[in-house]
């Protein structure tokens, strides 16, 4: 792997300026039980997606799915971007996650509406009605190429499907061939040449792709 990306991440990460108090409790939460979660630099790309998003659509509500939420964290950077003005579905299959996630909200008093959805990520999603303005990807990587399907569909026009984790730590354009690995370059490829999307990766943290729906 090139000395580019943790290099990169270090001085991202150090011209980050403080974040909320209960999002940085939730920081020592990841580092003390080395969970893997989206990060602060990361974390304000979604804020600042959000806050993009619901300014360019004049709707009463910004409608968000996530698929992987662990405790909350990703969500929580959603919430403070658009207060009131979110309904943000949150899914995991450990519902102790979505307990903490419950106790964090709480404690920031976040005004978003919360949906809380226990088990797998991609079944919730199918049994929950309705479009949404943006889905973010965060699952296990083996399933990451059955959320195009299920996905784009379901996204309104002008919506964003936001993924995580597409460098993976450089492995993508190593010579990894195991299977998580595969299916992210094989995700990566139908986000590219999908007809009905527009993808870029940020080259932040582990690599976040922006999908605009066309
Ligand atoms: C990488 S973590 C990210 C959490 C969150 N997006 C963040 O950045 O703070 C992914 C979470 O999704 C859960 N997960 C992975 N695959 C899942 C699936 N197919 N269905 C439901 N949850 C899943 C994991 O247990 C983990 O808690």
């Amino acid at each position: 792997m090139s000395d580019l990306l943790p290099a990169l991440d270090k001085y991202l990460l150090k011209i980050t300026p403080p974040r909320p108090k209960t999002l940085e409790e939730m920081e020592r939460y990841a580092k003390k039980h080395d969970f893997p979660y989206i990060g602060p630099v990361a974390g304000r790309l979604l804020y600042q997606q959000a806050l993009l998003h619901a300014t360019n659509n004049s709707k009463a509500k910004t409608k968000i799915f996530e698929l992987g939420s662990g405790y909350g964290y990703s969500a929580y950077w959603f919430s403070i971007a658009l207060g009131a003005k979110a309904e943000i579905h949150l899914t995991d299959n450990d519902e102790s996650n979505l307990e903490l996630a419950r106790k964090y909200f709480k404690q920031g008093r976040l005004k978003s509406k919360f949906v809380y959805h226990a088990g797998d990520a991609l079944e919730s999603f199918s049994k929950t009605r309705g479009k949404f303005d943006i889905v973010l990807s965060d699952i296990h990587k083996k399933d990451y190429p059955t959320v195009v399907k299920a996905v784009v569909p379901r996204l309104n026009k002008g919506g964003l499907l936001i993924s995580d984790n597409l460098i993976w730590s450089g492995k993508v354009f190593g010579k990894n061939r195991d299977s998580a690995t595969a299916s992210i370059r094989k995700y990566t490829k139908l986000v590219y040449t999908h007809p009905k999307l527009f993808t870029t990766i940020i080259p932040i943290r582990d690599g976040v792709a922006i999908s605009i729906k066309l």
